[in-house]
């Protein structure tokens, strides 16, 4: 059996997690997943999810991005330190106005969304090119192609992962290789719950009293919202990814919600840049009302498409 071997990071919880058990139990059984974490005591919940292919389909091993004896040790530990698609999926997010946040909390996120990228491919991206064959595939966000109010770290982290695999993408050509960036836009996980949970614990002081209202009164009282309207689950971001992979020839770029893309449209139709700054602008501080009843108007049709798809499902099963 010609299995390939997919190596994917920070597979303790959200989307690393469901798409290591997406692969996993592929019915043909064309992958082996080596799902990695930074932390192997948190790897309580994906032997649970991952079930019978532990150990078959699946292994668990350690790999912190942030460290670069790590991601060799552990490229060192597979069958001939072979990896056939690469899923670059460690991350983490920050909000809050800059004047609270330390350099060295900034480093961090870059650290880990950026350099973590770098490293793995360091490691991984020559043998590949000797092979001329492979697929790396980053979780990137709809925040690689478009900046958000109080995400400015993040989002930068983000845009310099898709700025590297765009000059990177031309190169690979030459190797035959893929590279493929997915964007998610909010994705209720682990991260949403941690990015809020620090954001409610962030020092204000240092920052001026509008802006202090603006990060409080405006973008932490809307964020629980923005996640029930738009946010899709990990296992909707896998499935996404599963069918990036499994395609012979994968796009460069995939947002995974339609509901997002909108307003990543407006970035391209616009080369001065200004129409989504504005409309954002707008939709924030003129018309938070129609954006507050936009929102809950997504929540009633989301509410109403799941609604139907159960029901879908048990008429089927009737
Ligand atoms: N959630 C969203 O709204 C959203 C939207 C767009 C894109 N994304 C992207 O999707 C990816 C996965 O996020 P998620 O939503 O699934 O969040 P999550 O549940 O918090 O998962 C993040 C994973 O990254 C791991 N990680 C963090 N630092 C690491 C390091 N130094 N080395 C190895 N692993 C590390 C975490 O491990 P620990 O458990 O040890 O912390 C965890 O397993 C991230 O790249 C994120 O930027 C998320």
């Amino acid at each position: 059996m010609n299995q390939k071997a997919v190596l994917i990071t920070g597979c303790s919880s959200g989307i690393g997690l469901a798409l290591a058990v997406r692969l996993a139990k592929d019915e043909k059984k064309r992958f082996m997943v080596y799902a990695t974490m930074r932390n192997l005591a948190k790897r309580e919940a994906l032997e649970e999810a991952a079930g019978r292919t532990l150990g078959s389909t699946l292994e668990i091993k350690e790999l912190d991005v942030c460290d670069e004896n790590s991601v060799k040790a552990c490229v060192d530990s597979l069958p001939m330190r072979r990896v056939d698609i690469l899923i670059s999926n460690a991350g983490m997010g920050m909000i809050g106005p800059i004047e609270c946040q330390t350099i060295d909390e900034m480093k961090s996120v870059m650290d880990t969304n950026f350099f973590g990228l770098v490293r793995l491919l360091k490691e991984v991206l020559p043998d590949m090119k000797k092979r001329k064959s492979g697929h790396i595939v980053v979780i990137s966000s709809v925040m690689g192609i478009q900046g958000i109010l109080f995400n400015d770290i993040y989002a930068a982290s983000k845009f310099a992962v898709e700025g590297f695999c765009e000059s990177l993408a031309v190169q690979a050509l030459r190797f035959n290789l893929n590279i493929s960036l997915i964007e998610p836009g909010p994705v209720v996980s682990e991260f949403e719950r941690k990015v809020y949970e620090d954001g409610l614990k962030i020092d204000l002081s240092k920052a001026d009293k509008v802006t202090a209202d603006m990060f409080t009164n405006i973008y932490l009282k809307n964020y629980n919202q923005i996640f029930q309207s738009f946010g899709q689950t990990p296992e909707d971001v896998a499935e996404h990814t599963f069918k990036m992979i499994t395609m012979d020839n994968p796009p460069f770029r995939h947002q995974t919600n339609h509901l997002y893309t909108p307003m990543t449209t407006l970035k391209y139709e616009d080369p001065n840049g200004d129409l989504p700054i504005e409309t954002f602008y707008k939709m924030v501080f003129e018309h938070d009302k129609v954006f507050n009843a936009s929102l809950n108007f997504l929540k009633l049709l989301r509410w109403r498409s799941r609604k139907s798809f159960s029901l879908e499902k048990d008429k089927n099963a009737s």
